[in-house]
Formats: C-alpha cells, sequence, structure tokens
C-alpha cells in the first residue's frame, strides 16, 4: 500500500494575516481545516499512512487530527527544529518510511485543492519506472510559474524559471504539487539543511540522468496560497465544482455550520461558508466567502470574496470585496473595503473610517 508525505510546515506568508495564528493548512475551506479535504481525498485513493512535515505552528496538527483513526488512516507528526524548505521537509521524514527502496512514496504540497487522480500518477510511475513521477497541469498564462516541459512520452526535458519573455514560453505545463518519489531517491536528498524540492532537488536529478516523468492531468487544480485562490477554492468545494468527500453538508450555494446563526433574510450565495458559532444578521449578504468560527456580521452588511477571520465583527452596512479580515479584528459601522485589503489581526476601524467612494 502506497504511503504518503505532506508537506504541511510552509509560512503561508501570501495568506496573511490569516497565517498569522493558524497554518495555512488548518485554515477552514468549507467547513473544515483545508488539511482535512487533502487527507480525505488520500485516503479514497487509497493511502494508510500519511507523514505530516510540520514546521510552522506545528503544534496544533496533532490536537485536531490525532491518530488519524477517524479518518481511517495512520498518522505522524514531524516537525523540523528549523524550516528546511520542501526538500529538506521530505528528507527530514524518511526515517518513518515504511517502504521499500523501489516502493513509490507520495508527496503532496499542502496547499493544493485538486481532483487529481492519485492512482493514475502511481500507475504512471510504476508503468514508466520512473525515478520521480510529478503531477503536471496545464495553465491559461503560465508567468507566474515555472515550466515543466516533456517529451512526447512524458519525459520532463527541463525546469525552467518563471519566463520573462514570449519566447521562454515553451510550454504552458507546470509543476502541480503532488509527486511519487522512489523510495531511495527520497534518501539522496541532503540532510539536515534547508533545500528547495523544486529549485534543487529536481534540477539536480535532471542533470545527473534521472529519469522524471510526468503526467499531465487537467482536472480542478487550484494553489491555496492567496486569499483570492483560497476563496475560490472554498466556493467550488461548496458548490461542488472542486472534488472532496470532506465537506460536511450538502453541496449547493451555501453551507452553514450547525452551530451558526443567520437570520432568515440573510442571503448567502456563491459557495459561501459560515463556520462554527458564526452570525449574520438580517439584510447581510455574503458571496462567496467564508466566514470563520465566531465572526459576527451586522445588519445590511455586503460581503464578497472575502475571508472573515475567527470573532472578527463586520459592522452594519460594511462593504467588503476581495480582503482578508484578521482574527478578532473590529470593522465599524459603514467602511468600505475592497481590491485586496488586508486588515491585521485585533484591529479596530472606527465607523465610516474608509471609503473606496465619495458618497460620504
Ligand atoms: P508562502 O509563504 O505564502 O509562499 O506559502 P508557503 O510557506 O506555504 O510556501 P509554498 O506555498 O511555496 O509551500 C509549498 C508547500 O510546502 C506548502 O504545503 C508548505 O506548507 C510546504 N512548505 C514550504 N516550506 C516548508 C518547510 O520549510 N518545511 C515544511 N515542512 N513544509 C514547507
Amino acid at each position: 500500500m502506497t504511503e504518503a508525505i505532506l508537506l504541511v510546515g510552509g509560512k503561508g506568508t501570501r495568506l496573511r494575516p490569516l497565517t498569522v495564528n493558524t497554518p495555512k493548512p488548518m485554515v477552514p475551506a468549507a467547513g473544515v481545516p483545508f488539511l482535512t479535504h487533502q487527507l480525505a481525498r488520500a485516503r479514497a485513493a487509497g493511502v494508510e499512512h500519511i507523514v505530516l512535515a510540520t514546521s510552522y505552528l506545528a503544534e496544533v496538527f496533532e490536537p485536531y487530527f490525532g491518530d488519524g483513526s477517524s479518518l481511517g488512516l495512520s498518522l505522524e507528526y514531524v516537525t523540523e527544529r528549523e524550516p528546511l524548505g520542501t526538500g529538506g521537509a521530505i528528507r527530514n521524514v524518511a526515517e518513518r518510511l515504511t517502504s521499500g527502496p523501489d516502493e513509490p512514496v507520495l508527496i503532496f504540497n499542502g496547499d493544493i485543492l485538486t481532483g487529481l487522480d492519485i492512482g493514475a500518477l502511481v500507475e504512471t510511475h510504476r508503468g514508466s519506472g520512473a525515478d520521480v513521477s510529478l503531477h503536471l497541469t496545464r495553465v491559461a498564462d503560465p508567468r507566474a510559474f515555472g515550466l515543466v516541459p516533456t517529451d512526447e512520452t512524458g519525459r520532463v526535458t527541463a525546469f525552467l524559471e518563471k519566463p520573462q519573455t514570449p519566447e521562454e514560453i515553451v510550454t504552458d505545463q507546470i509543476n502541480a504539487g503532488a509527486y511519487v518519489f522512489r523510495r531511495s531517491v527520497i534518501d539522496t536528498i541532503p540532510a539536515g539543511r534547508p533545500v528547495s524540492v523544486e529549485r534543487e532537488t529536481f534540477p539536480d536529478l535532471l542533470s545527473s540522468g534521472a529519469h522524471l516523468q510526468g503526467m499531465v492531468d487537467s482536472t480542478y487544480w487550484l494553489d491555496l496560497g492567496t486569499p483570492q485562490a483560497f476563496v475560490r477554492g472554498s466556493a467550488d468545494l461548496v458548490l461542488g465544482r472542486a472534488p472532496s468527500p470532506a465537506v460536511p453538508g450538502r453541496r449547493g450555494d451555501r453551507l452553514v455550520l450547525d452551530s451558526a446563526s443567520v437570520a432568515p433574510d440573510a442571503k448567502l450565495t456563491g459557495g459561501t461558508v459560515i463556520g462554527e458559532g458564526a452570525r449574520v444578521a438580517s439584510g447581510a449578504r455574503v458571496h462567496a466567502s467564508v466566514v470563520l468560527t465566531g465572526a459576527v456580521i451586522e445588519e445590511g452588511a455586503h460581503i464578497s470574496s472575502s475571508l472573515i477571520g475567527a470573532h472578527s465583527h463586520i459592522g452594519p452596512r460594511t462593504i467588503l470585496d476581495d480582503t482578508v479580515i484578521g482574527d478578532g479584528a473590529h470593522i465599524g459601522a459603514d467602511n468600505e473595503l475592497r481590491s485586496g485589503l488586508r486588515v491585521w489581526c485585533d484591529t479596530t476601524l472606527p465607523p465610516g473610517a474608509v471609503r473606496f467612494s465619495s458618497d460620504q
């Protein structure tokens, strides 16, 4: 049976301030810590043993997931003393693996939402006899990504840094953050120092003649590293556009957790999720957003494409569009916040303090 490593130790800087108190994989998407979706999908693909490589805010994972038995998994946790990067993290958990030297080990980035056929990736790996196999996805605009061209058999021919000119865009295939390693290859990663699997391990393997195989799988794929992507991913889970066995409720326009309260005339649309103990008052509208535990949305507030932190408070008639509100922040009435604005945890914004329009 295939075992897996999940990389969950990153600082999640792009998602701040939501990752000030919570590591990115533990931020709830569609009502449960995002990691739950990945664990459930791995389990559904037949994975039974998973080692979590933790670093930043490492202490919160085990109290929540325990030994993994509630998900039908056997989970182990390994914490780095200093962050070791993606490759160093993989090397650091090697001693917990039980696979033989030629057996495949799955490795997942902890912030990818995807419908990848995990079994097919393992099959591709076995069939091609590769040392490492990578899930590749195609993107419309590859400029922000490292590119991974392959030959006609799917064998990786290069790892290219972010392209700077149109001529450098030689493919639309990018590294999608899921790999299968031959177990013995993991043991060749240098131990005890930071290593980037993307920038160091893969290019080094390629130049030493190793066989790296790409599998292009163009099902749903989203890197949840930014606030915009995170709210999109959560909404897609709620709407049923992104697959997960772990969404706690029926798919639809909204997901309201049991202990939340929503006024009968409040409108929740676009895959919005209202977290435990949160409250949405009369006349409020919340579209395609994530409202976390214990947050309060007051009368007539209009929220779209936003992440509302735990125990924060959104005042009456306030408008939020494409914003992140940190845990415990208090946004007074009649504010208008837009365009990627981030309010830090525990900040207080007085009523009417920020407007984008000139109507007040
Ligand atoms: P940003 O700071 O916003 O770039 O996010 P990040 O820290 O998560 O970095 P990135 O998205 O590049 O990381 C990809 C995956 O590797 C994520 O699942 C991270 O949790 C994980 N990761 C990154 N660095 C480390 C590390 O030093 N140790 C461990 N264990 N995991 C890491």
